[in-house]
Protein backbone atom coordinates (compact mmCIF):
# COMPACT_ATOMS: atom_id res chain seq x y z
CA UNK A 1 0.00 0.00 0.00
CA UNK A 2 2.80 2.34 0.67
CA UNK A 3 4.47 1.11 -2.15
CA UNK A 4 1.31 1.79 -4.21
CA UNK A 5 1.30 5.71 -3.28
CA UNK A 6 4.69 6.27 -3.06
CA UNK A 7 4.20 4.76 -7.21
CA UNK A 8 1.24 7.27 -7.71
CA UNK A 9 3.03 10.30 -6.17
CA UNK A 10 6.33 9.21 -8.74
CA UNK A 11 4.25 8.96 -11.70
CA UNK A 12 2.56 12.34 -10.70
CA UNK A 13 5.95 13.79 -10.38
CA UNK A 14 7.17 12.42 -13.32
CA UNK A 15 3.94 14.09 -15.56
CA UNK A 16 3.87 17.28 -13.80
CA UNK A 17 7.58 17.52 -14.57
CA UNK A 18 6.87 16.36 -18.26
CA UNK A 19 4.38 19.04 -18.77
CA UNK A 20 7.12 22.28 -18.36
CA UNK A 21 7.44 23.80 -21.34
CA UNK A 22 8.36 22.35 -24.59
CA UNK A 23 10.55 20.24 -23.31
CA UNK A 24 10.91 17.43 -26.22
CA UNK A 25 10.60 13.50 -24.56
CA UNK A 26 13.50 12.32 -25.52
CA UNK A 27 15.56 15.62 -23.37
CA UNK A 28 13.05 14.81 -20.16
CA UNK A 29 15.44 12.87 -17.56
CA UNK A 30 12.40 11.09 -16.43
CA UNK A 31 11.11 10.19 -19.36
CA UNK A 32 10.73 6.26 -20.43
CA UNK A 33 11.32 7.97 -24.06
CA UNK A 34 14.84 9.24 -22.83
CA UNK A 35 17.33 8.57 -26.09
CA UNK A 36 21.30 7.60 -25.20
CA UNK A 37 22.93 6.65 -27.72
CA UNK A 38 26.65 8.06 -29.14
CA UNK A 39 25.26 11.08 -29.81
CA UNK A 40 23.29 11.96 -26.83
CA UNK A 41 24.68 11.51 -22.94
CA UNK A 42 22.81 9.86 -20.39
CA UNK A 43 21.44 12.42 -17.81
CA UNK A 44 23.80 12.88 -14.59
CA UNK A 45 20.96 13.50 -12.64
CA UNK A 46 20.75 10.24 -10.21
CA UNK A 47 18.01 8.30 -10.96
CA UNK A 48 15.33 5.87 -8.17
CA UNK A 49 16.36 2.72 -8.58
CA UNK A 50 14.63 -0.74 -7.34
CA UNK A 51 15.98 -4.25 -7.89
CA UNK A 52 13.03 -6.30 -9.81
CA UNK A 53 12.25 -9.67 -8.06
CA UNK A 54 13.85 -11.68 -10.84
CA UNK A 55 16.71 -14.25 -10.81
CA UNK A 56 20.10 -12.90 -11.87
CA UNK A 57 22.25 -15.06 -13.67
CA UNK A 58 24.48 -15.55 -10.51
CA UNK A 59 24.28 -13.90 -6.90
CA UNK A 60 27.64 -12.42 -7.70
CA UNK A 61 25.62 -10.26 -10.11
CA UNK A 62 22.38 -9.54 -8.16
CA UNK A 63 23.25 -6.26 -7.05
CA UNK A 64 23.89 -5.34 -10.99
CA UNK A 65 20.48 -5.69 -11.68
CA UNK A 66 18.49 -2.41 -10.37
CA UNK A 67 16.28 -0.54 -12.94
CA UNK A 68 13.76 2.50 -12.81
CA UNK A 69 11.18 1.52 -11.05
CA UNK A 70 8.23 1.50 -13.56
CA UNK A 71 11.44 -0.53 -16.02
CA UNK A 72 11.63 -3.32 -12.92
CA UNK A 73 8.02 -3.81 -12.64
CA UNK A 74 7.99 -4.29 -16.17
CA UNK A 75 10.91 -6.46 -16.29
CA UNK A 76 9.13 -8.61 -13.27
CA UNK A 77 6.19 -9.48 -15.41
CA UNK A 78 7.88 -10.30 -18.48
CA UNK A 79 9.62 -12.87 -16.86
CA UNK A 80 7.10 -14.08 -14.82
CA UNK A 81 4.93 -14.44 -18.49
CA UNK A 82 7.90 -16.40 -19.79
CA UNK A 83 8.18 -18.43 -16.54
CA UNK A 84 4.69 -19.50 -17.43
CA UNK A 85 5.64 -20.88 -20.74
CA UNK A 86 8.63 -23.06 -19.41
CA UNK A 87 11.12 -19.90 -20.51
CA UNK A 88 13.67 -19.41 -17.96
CA UNK A 89 14.93 -15.95 -18.18
CA UNK A 90 17.99 -14.43 -16.06
CA UNK A 91 18.78 -10.82 -15.40
CA UNK A 92 22.65 -10.19 -16.01
CA UNK A 93 23.25 -6.60 -15.99
CA UNK A 94 20.62 -3.66 -15.14
CA UNK A 95 21.84 -0.13 -14.26
CA UNK A 96 25.17 0.68 -14.48
CA UNK A 97 27.28 3.84 -12.50
CA UNK A 98 29.42 5.76 -14.87
CA UNK A 99 32.56 3.90 -12.68
CA UNK A 100 31.11 0.98 -13.81
CA UNK A 101 29.98 1.45 -17.45
CA UNK A 102 34.09 2.92 -17.20
CA UNK A 103 35.16 -0.35 -15.97
CA UNK A 104 33.69 -2.40 -18.91
CA UNK A 105 34.66 -0.20 -21.57
CA UNK A 106 38.34 -0.53 -20.53
CA UNK A 107 37.96 -3.47 -20.33
CA UNK A 108 36.37 -4.59 -23.66
CA UNK A 109 36.22 -2.52 -25.87
CA UNK A 110 38.28 0.88 -26.35
CA UNK A 111 37.96 1.38 -29.78
CA UNK A 112 36.82 4.23 -31.85
CA UNK A 113 35.30 1.79 -34.45
CA UNK A 114 32.08 2.74 -35.61
CA UNK A 115 30.15 -0.10 -34.67
CA UNK A 116 30.96 -1.01 -30.77
CA UNK A 117 29.89 -3.13 -28.44
CA UNK A 118 30.82 -0.76 -25.26
CA UNK A 119 29.37 1.74 -24.86
CA UNK A 120 31.45 4.67 -23.91
CA UNK A 121 31.22 6.03 -19.95
CA UNK A 122 28.55 8.50 -20.09
CA UNK A 123 26.85 7.21 -22.87
CA UNK A 124 25.49 3.98 -22.19
CA UNK A 125 21.83 3.33 -22.20
CA UNK A 126 22.57 1.19 -18.90
CA UNK A 127 22.90 4.51 -16.70
CA UNK A 128 19.63 5.32 -16.82
CA UNK A 129 18.60 2.18 -15.39
CA UNK A 130 15.80 0.76 -18.26
CA UNK A 131 18.15 -1.00 -19.57
CA UNK A 132 18.61 -4.68 -19.03
CA UNK A 133 21.18 -7.70 -20.18
CA UNK A 134 19.20 -11.22 -19.99
CA UNK A 135 20.40 -14.50 -20.55
CA UNK A 136 18.10 -18.12 -20.92
CA UNK A 137 18.89 -21.28 -19.56
CA UNK A 138 19.65 -23.14 -22.54
CA UNK A 139 22.52 -20.32 -23.21
CA UNK A 140 23.11 -19.81 -19.40
CA UNK A 141 27.06 -18.96 -18.66
CA UNK A 142 27.65 -18.95 -22.46
CA UNK A 143 28.69 -15.38 -22.36
CA UNK A 144 26.22 -12.70 -24.02
CA UNK A 145 26.46 -13.90 -28.18
CA UNK A 146 24.67 -14.02 -31.10
CA UNK A 147 23.25 -17.71 -29.82
CA UNK A 148 20.83 -16.43 -27.23
CA UNK A 149 18.89 -14.61 -30.50
CA UNK A 150 18.25 -18.07 -31.96
CA UNK A 151 17.87 -20.11 -28.46
CA UNK A 152 14.10 -20.51 -27.16
CA UNK A 153 14.69 -17.61 -24.66
CA UNK A 154 15.84 -15.12 -27.48
CA UNK A 155 13.04 -16.26 -29.38
CA UNK A 156 10.38 -15.60 -26.79
CA UNK A 157 11.83 -12.23 -25.41
CA UNK A 158 11.73 -10.91 -29.22
CA UNK A 159 7.91 -11.69 -29.87
CA UNK A 160 6.71 -10.82 -26.36
CA UNK A 161 8.48 -7.81 -24.73
CA UNK A 162 6.92 -5.08 -26.98
CA UNK A 163 3.90 -6.59 -24.74
CA UNK A 164 5.71 -5.36 -21.59
CA UNK A 165 7.11 -2.00 -22.90
CA UNK A 166 10.27 -3.44 -23.90
CA UNK A 167 12.47 -3.38 -27.06
CA UNK A 168 15.13 -4.88 -28.44
CA UNK A 169 17.01 -1.56 -28.93
CA UNK A 170 19.79 -3.31 -30.98
CA UNK A 171 19.16 -4.67 -33.39
CA UNK A 172 20.16 -6.90 -36.38
CA UNK A 173 20.70 -5.23 -39.37
CA UNK A 174 20.75 -1.83 -38.19
CA UNK A 175 24.13 -1.37 -36.58
CA UNK A 176 24.58 1.61 -38.69
CA UNK A 177 21.89 3.67 -37.15
CA UNK A 178 21.96 2.37 -33.64
CA UNK A 179 25.84 2.40 -33.39
CA UNK A 180 25.89 -0.76 -32.00
CA UNK A 181 26.55 -4.60 -32.94
CA UNK A 182 23.68 -6.87 -32.94
CA UNK A 183 22.50 -7.22 -29.56
CA UNK A 184 19.77 -9.80 -29.18
CA UNK A 185 20.07 -9.74 -25.55
CA UNK A 186 19.83 -6.03 -24.36
CA UNK A 187 16.29 -4.78 -23.83
CA UNK A 188 15.47 -1.69 -22.95
CA UNK A 189 12.22 -0.17 -21.57
CA UNK A 190 9.85 2.11 -23.42
CA UNK A 191 6.84 1.51 -22.38
CA UNK A 192 3.81 -0.58 -24.20
CA UNK A 193 2.28 2.18 -26.18
CA UNK A 194 6.06 2.92 -28.04
CA UNK A 195 6.95 -0.76 -27.74
CA UNK A 196 4.34 -1.99 -29.89
CA UNK A 197 4.78 1.37 -32.16
CA UNK A 198 8.27 0.38 -32.15
CA UNK A 199 7.55 -3.44 -33.64
CA UNK A 200 4.47 -2.39 -36.11
CA UNK A 201 6.68 0.60 -37.66
CA UNK A 202 9.68 -2.04 -37.52
CA UNK A 203 12.25 0.69 -36.74
CA UNK A 204 15.38 1.83 -34.41
CA UNK A 205 14.72 3.93 -31.05
CA UNK A 206 16.41 6.11 -32.96
CA UNK A 207 14.26 6.32 -36.07
CA UNK A 208 10.99 6.31 -33.71
CA UNK A 209 12.65 9.46 -31.95
CA UNK A 210 13.20 11.33 -34.82
CA UNK A 211 9.64 10.36 -35.95
CA UNK A 212 8.38 11.43 -32.67
CA UNK A 213 10.38 14.66 -33.13
CA UNK A 214 8.76 15.89 -36.52
CA UNK A 215 4.69 15.40 -35.23
CA UNK A 216 5.96 17.18 -32.14
CA UNK A 217 7.39 19.92 -34.33
CA UNK A 218 3.72 19.89 -36.49
CA UNK A 219 2.19 20.12 -33.16
CA UNK A 220 3.85 23.04 -32.15
CA UNK A 221 3.31 25.11 -35.33
CA UNK A 222 -0.79 24.20 -35.32
CA UNK A 223 -0.57 25.56 -31.85
CA UNK A 224 0.86 28.64 -32.88
CA UNK A 225 -1.47 28.48 -36.11
CA UNK A 226 -4.20 28.39 -33.37
CA UNK A 227 -2.93 30.82 -31.35
CA UNK A 228 -2.62 33.49 -34.27
CA UNK A 229 -5.80 32.98 -35.30
CA UNK A 230 -7.30 33.66 -32.29
CA UNK A 231 -5.68 36.66 -31.97
CA UNK A 232 -6.39 37.68 -35.95
CA UNK A 233 -9.68 36.30 -36.64
CA UNK A 234 -8.32 35.08 -39.63
CA UNK A 235 -8.54 31.08 -40.37
CA UNK A 236 -5.10 29.83 -40.76
CA UNK A 237 -6.28 26.30 -41.00
CA UNK A 238 -5.18 25.63 -44.62
CA UNK A 239 -1.52 25.39 -43.31
CA UNK A 240 -2.71 23.16 -40.31
CA UNK A 241 -1.62 19.58 -39.93
CA UNK A 242 -4.87 18.04 -39.92
CA UNK A 243 -3.20 14.89 -37.56
CA UNK A 244 -1.67 16.52 -34.86
CA UNK A 245 -2.66 14.64 -31.90
CA UNK A 246 -0.10 15.13 -29.68
CA UNK A 247 -0.06 11.67 -28.25
CA UNK A 248 3.62 11.17 -27.71
CA UNK A 249 3.71 13.95 -24.92
CA UNK A 250 3.08 11.75 -21.87
CA UNK A 251 4.81 9.15 -19.99
CA UNK A 252 4.55 5.36 -21.79
CA UNK A 253 4.96 3.77 -17.95
CA UNK A 254 3.06 0.46 -17.04
CA UNK A 255 1.62 2.12 -14.21
CA UNK A 256 1.81 -0.97 -12.01
CA UNK A 257 5.08 -0.21 -10.12
CA UNK A 258 7.24 -3.08 -8.23
CA UNK A 259 5.94 -5.22 -5.69
CA UNK A 260 9.26 -4.80 -3.95
CA UNK A 261 11.34 -2.70 -1.53
CA UNK A 262 12.62 0.57 -3.47
CA UNK A 263 15.82 1.44 -3.24
CA UNK A 264 17.93 4.97 -4.07
CA UNK A 265 20.96 3.60 -2.69
CA UNK A 266 22.60 3.36 -6.14
CA UNK A 267 25.84 2.91 -4.16
CA UNK A 268 24.23 -0.76 -3.47
CA UNK A 269 25.23 -1.48 -6.84
CA UNK A 270 28.57 -3.89 -6.78
CA UNK A 271 31.27 -3.46 -9.47
CA UNK A 272 30.92 -7.26 -10.56
CA UNK A 273 31.77 -7.31 -14.10
CA UNK A 274 31.51 -10.60 -15.20
CA UNK A 275 30.31 -11.11 -18.58
CA UNK A 276 28.76 -7.88 -19.07
CA UNK A 277 28.80 -5.59 -22.42
N1 LIG B 1 26.51 -2.64 -24.83
C1 LIG B 1 25.76 -1.42 -24.75
C2 LIG B 1 25.74 -0.70 -26.05
C3 LIG B 1 26.31 -0.52 -23.67
O1 LIG B 1 27.49 -0.60 -23.36
O2 LIG B 1 25.56 0.31 -23.19
ZN1 LIG C 1 23.22 -3.95 -22.54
Amino acid sequence: MFLESFAGILLGFTMAFQSWGYMMPHQNPMDTLLLVNKQNKAPVLPVMLMKPSVDPVEEKVSGNIYMRPDAAAALERMFNAAGQEGIKLYALSGFRSYATQKAIYNRKDRSESRISSVAKPGYSEHQTGLAMDFEGESTLGKGLTEAIAASPEGIWVDQHCWEYGFILRYPKGKEHITGYIYEPWHIRFVGTEAAMEIRNLDVTFEEYIRMIRRERIKNLEQEEIVVEQENTGIDLSIHADPDGNGKHGGTSGSGDYGKRGGSTDTGRENVELSDSI
